[in-house]
Parts: C-alpha cells; structure tokens; sequence
C-alpha cells in the first residue's frame, strides 16, 4: 500500500517538473519566432470594427468614419437588410444551432434547401454543405483519391487547397502559375502510367485571391480533356458576380456545367458570413457525405447562416444585373491607379493588387492611408513570396464612384509621399 501511494505521488510529481522545463522551452521559442516576424516587418495586427461590415465602417478608438477597400464584400450584401430579416426569422423558426454534425441530427429543411439551391444555381446534380471553404477544401481530395492517383495543382492555389492535398495519398505534382505548357508537361508526367483505374485531377483557383489572376479554364478543359483528366476549381473569388450573371468563372469562358468539382464559399459575396460547399456530380456528393471528414466530424452550419445563404441567392437570382456594378467599379479603379503609374496586378478582377515589392514599405503605406481615412492592409510573407509585398484593394459593387476617387487620391498623397509614384 505504501509503496503505491510512493509511486503514484512520483509519477504525479514528475509531469510537473516535466511540464515547467518544457513551458519554458516552448516560451523561448515562440519569443523567439514572433521578434522574427515583428523584424522582418510582417507582424499582423487586426483593426477591431466597431460597426457592421460595410464600404463604411468604424474602427475602435476612432472617431471618423473609414472607407473600407479589405473585405470580400464583392456585392454590398454584408449588410443588406434583406438577408438580416431571412437570417433572424431562420433564429425564431430553427434555432441558433443544431449541437451536433449532419449526420447524427443536424440537417435541417433549409439545409438541403439550400443544397438544391446551390447545385441549381451552378447548374450540377448536387451539392454539400461545409462550416467554411477551408473544410470543403480539406475534405475533398482525400475523399476521391488513392495513391494511384494524382493531383496535378496551379503553384499560386489558395493554402486551403494546398492543405487538402495534403491529407491524400495521391501523387503530386505542381505547374508553374497560369502556365499551360508546364501543366501540359505535369499531365504527360502522370500519363505514363497504366491508366486503367486512375485519376487525374488538376486543382486550380478559379480567381486567384493574391493576384486577382484568373485560371484560364478553357485551355485547362482542353489538356484534361485530351490527357483524360478532371478539373476541380476553387470559385470563392467568383461565385455569386464572376462572369455574366454571377456563376463564376465557368461562366466567365461561357463552359458552364464543364467543370468535374466546384469547390465555393458563403462567406464572400454570397452574404458574408460564413460556410462552404461542394458542388457536382451526385455519385461524388453521396460519397462526401459518407467519407469526408470535415463534413462528418464537424458541426453543422447554423440556421440564420444557412437563410442568409439562401436569400443572398435569391437577390442574385432576381437581379442579374447586380454583379455589373462591381465590374464597372473595378475597371473604373484600376484605370485610374494605373494612369497615375501605380502597378497593379491581375486580370479584370475586383481584387487590385498594387505593387509595392517591401514588406515594410507596404504595411506604412496601408498606415498612411488609414491616417486620410482609407482602410486598406499589407499583404506580406508568408501570406504572398517574400519580395512582392503588396496592398491588396478590394473593389465592392457598395462603393460609390465618390468613394473610388477617395481612395485613389489618397494613393496619389502616400503614393508621391514614399516616392512609390512620381
Ligand atoms: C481561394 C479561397 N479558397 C478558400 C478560402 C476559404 O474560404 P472560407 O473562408 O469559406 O473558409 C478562401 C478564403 O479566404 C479563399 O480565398
């Protein structure tokens, strides 16, 4: 008995010294990663909102009002009184929550209303929710891979799809940014192979969110098409005002329906607040639901989440014009900046990378123009290659032509100011 109570006082008392030592270890090393990050100059800190999401917001301890050029607000809705009303009348009639995943007792009526809606509106057979992009992202490729197989990835794709890669087996390979003759030789690479039973998939983002760089998904259905190949897109930078009527990027190369996997997000311009999906062929959401881990083991989408999805949807269904705006705003800002000698990355996309190269030189800008009373971020390593420090402009269709001409004279003032422009 006392020779237990000795042990059992030992093994508790060694954990302690054990875990002191290792507490002071893990304190030294972290110290030591974050001053490298605060002297390379690419700390990240958040400015609290102190208002809704919007193009005009409040941050705390400032009084005046901020023009805001960060969010993926691509169409204004953050806020639309529409999707506020459906999102609380879903909290009277469903809940705030399901405590618990789909599977077990978690879908609701407006989650497989929903469902329908997106595959309807991306015109598949059908579609799976997820709590975020992000986990759409990280259940799909193992869900449909085997080692046999392989995954063929644009080297700029967003992490969450460089992370999914990550949890399959099947083998990788990366082609250089938009470059077609190095996908091409990608997809020969993986041709050499008994073909019976394999698949090939090449992962790309429809829109590129860093970039604002758009995949050029026609010539990518010709490769896959002649190697035998799938096509999975990621739209987040897409869905909802890319292209015509806001189908994305499929529709943007006038190919709706020929894309194999669509991988989007809610939280962008479908509303802006959060959750993911897939959308397909039926065969491949039925074995999601079965296999994907994102899906099985995490919590479903909340009700006032899933409503706003669904009016969100509804708005752009029954306004086919609401994505024109956001374009004429984007071409209105990027011709103007660039006149003014600024250089901005990517293709005729709301997302307008200016180019400022140091990662020091970009986060002062941003603050510069925080000062004028434009709020707009820095974007450094890792976050985009070191060396191509940038402020990335998020065009809103919410921003009025007033609003636009702030913030490209205040570029102008700071731009002239760190002689980035003369
Ligand atoms: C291209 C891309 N894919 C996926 C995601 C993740 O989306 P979510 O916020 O729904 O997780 C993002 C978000 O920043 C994104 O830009």
């Amino acid at each position: 008995m006392v020779s237990t109570c000795l042990l059992l006082l030992s093994l508790r008392y060694t954990p302690i010294r054990h875990t002191s030592t290792l507490a002071k270890v893990i304190k030294n090393r972290l110290n030591l990663e974050l001053d490298s990050i605060r002297q390379a100059g690419t700390w990240k800190s958040e400015r609290i909102i102190s208002t809704s999401q919007s193009s005009h917001i409040k941050i705390e301890n400032s009084k005046n009002d901020l023009l805001n050029f960060c969010a993926n607000n691509y169409l204004g809705l953050a806020n639309n009184s529409e999707i506020i009303h459906a999102a609380k009348k879903a909290l009277d009639d469903y809940g705030a929550g399901l405590s618990s995943v789909r599977f077990i007792c978690g879908t609701q009526t407006i989650h497989k209303q929903l469902e329908q809606r997106i595959a309807k509106f991306h015109q598949r057979e059908d579609a799976i929710l997820y709590i975020s992009c992000f986990d759409a992202n990280a259940g799909i490729f193992e869900t449909l891979l085997k080692e046999q197989d392989y995954i063929i990835s644009d080297e700029l794709n967003h992490a969450s799809i460089i992370d999914g890669i990550r949890l399959c087996k099947a083998k990788r390979l990366r082609y250089k940014h938009k470059d077609m003759s190095d996908l091409e030789l990608k997809l020969k690479e993986s041709y050499n192979e008994n073909h019976d039973n394999i698949i090939r998939l090449i992962a790309t983002d429809g829109v590129f969110s860093m970039d604002g760089t758009i995949a050029p998904l026609s010539d990518i259905k010709y490769l896959a098409d002649k190697y035998n190949g799938l096509i999975f897109v990621d739209e987040c930078h897409a869905t909802g005002f890319f292209g015509r009527t806001g189908r994305g990027t499929e529709e943007y190369f006038n190919m709706i329906g020929t894309i194999d996997i669509i991988n989007s997000t809610l939280g962008k311009a479908l509303g802006g607040a959060a959750g993911g999906y897939t959308t397909g062929s039926k065969v491949l959401i039925d074995l999601l639901r079965q296999r994907s881990r994102p899906y099985l083991f995490s919590n479903t989408l909340p009700p006032p989440i899933v409503a706003s999805a669904i009016k969100a949807i509804d708005l752009i269904e029954n306004n086919p014009n609401l994505p024109e705006r956001v374009h004429e705003n984007a071409k209105y800002f990027r011709n103007e900046m660039q006149k003014l000698g600024f250089k901005i990355l990517g293709d005729n996309h709301p997302i307008c990378p200016v180019m400022l190269g140091d990662a020091r030189l970009a986060s002062q800008f941003a603050d510069e123009m925080l000062k004028r009373g434009i709020y707009v971020i820095g974007f450094s390593y890792p976050v985009v290659p070191k060396d191509r420090a940038r402020i990335r402009v998020q065009v809103s269709a919410a921003h009025s032509k007033d609003d636009l001409q702030r913030c490209i004279d205040a570029f102008a003032e700071v731009g002239r100011q760190f002689k980035v422009i003369k």
